[in-house]
């Protein structure tokens, strides 16, 4: 198994008059093609860990390495190239722009990485959302989707660039159970048959229960890491 992501001693306290530790003293690697579940009460730091980890956020002290590359030595617009190119991200909150397209939404980071020509990344992005079920759906507006369907078309846009990790923050936090399972099936499927590493933040026990790792967080410290074998599907 390769090593994604290397972090050796990760702390981030937010400078204040009373300075607040939201990381504390983090060590742990990631390898390919694992299924993480970050939990923890609710302020323990696991939104912030994963924005670390996600290179939205930098370290106080410690070391991220993604792929090998050490992140302190990248200044913000090749640590910016980096997390276009090998991560992607998915948020409790869907955060699609309203004025555009389901597909123009989906195509928006593949621009970016500027790699594709305008049909390549039309064709992708149709791709990647009928992959998703949202075949019929490519020119809507995201306020004309139900909630479960605008968190698929997260997916699919934290896919454009195909990256190797997927972070997600409460994927399901704002779904219906019906919709969170299937967008867990979505994010276990992305691991077990192509190859992701997905971490993913979660409340939600029978998530957690169901992956192959649970890190479990208090005080912005790890407390427990532990590794579940599964039979692979
Ligand atoms: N910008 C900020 N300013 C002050 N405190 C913050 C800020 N961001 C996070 N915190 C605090 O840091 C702690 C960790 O936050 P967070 O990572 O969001 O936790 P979680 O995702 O586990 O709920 C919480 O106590 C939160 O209130
Ligand atoms: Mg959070």
């Amino acid at each position: 198994m390769s090593t994604l992501i290397e972090a050796d001693h990760l702390t981030r306290i937010l400078p204040a008059i009373v300075p607040v530790t939201l990381v504390r003293d983090v060590s742990l690697t990631i390898g390919d093609r694992e299924f993480v579940a970050i939990t923890g009460p609710s302020g323990s730091g696991k939104s912030s860990l994963l924005y670390l980890l996600g290179l939205l956020d930098r370290p106080t002290s410690g070391t991220l390495r993604i792929s090998g590359q050490d992140t302190s030595q990248l200044d913000d617009d090749a640590l910016a190239r980096l997390r276009l190119e090998s991560l992607g991200f998915v948020f409790q909150f869907h955060f699609l722009l309203p004025e555009f397209s389901v597909l123009k939404n989906v195509e928006l980071p593949m621009r970016k990485a500027g790699r594709l020509s305008a049909s390549e990344m039309s064709e992708r992005a149709a791709g990647l959302l009928e992959e998703l079920g949202l075949a019929g759906h490519l020119d809507k507006h995201p306020d004309q989707l139900s909630g479960g369907q605008r968190q698929r078309v997260a997916v699919a846009r934290a896919l454009a660039n195909d990256p190797h990790v997927v972070l997600a923050d409460e994927p399901t936090g704002s779904l219906d159970s019906k919709s969170s399972e299937q967008v867990f099936k979505i994010l276990q499927d992305l691991v077990k048959k192509h190859g992701k590493t997905v971490l993913a933040v979660t409340h939600d026990m029978d998530i957690a229960a169901r992956v192959d790792r649970r890190i479990h967080l208090v005080d912005g410290k790890v407390v427990s890491d532990e590794s579940v074998a599964q039979v692979s599907v």
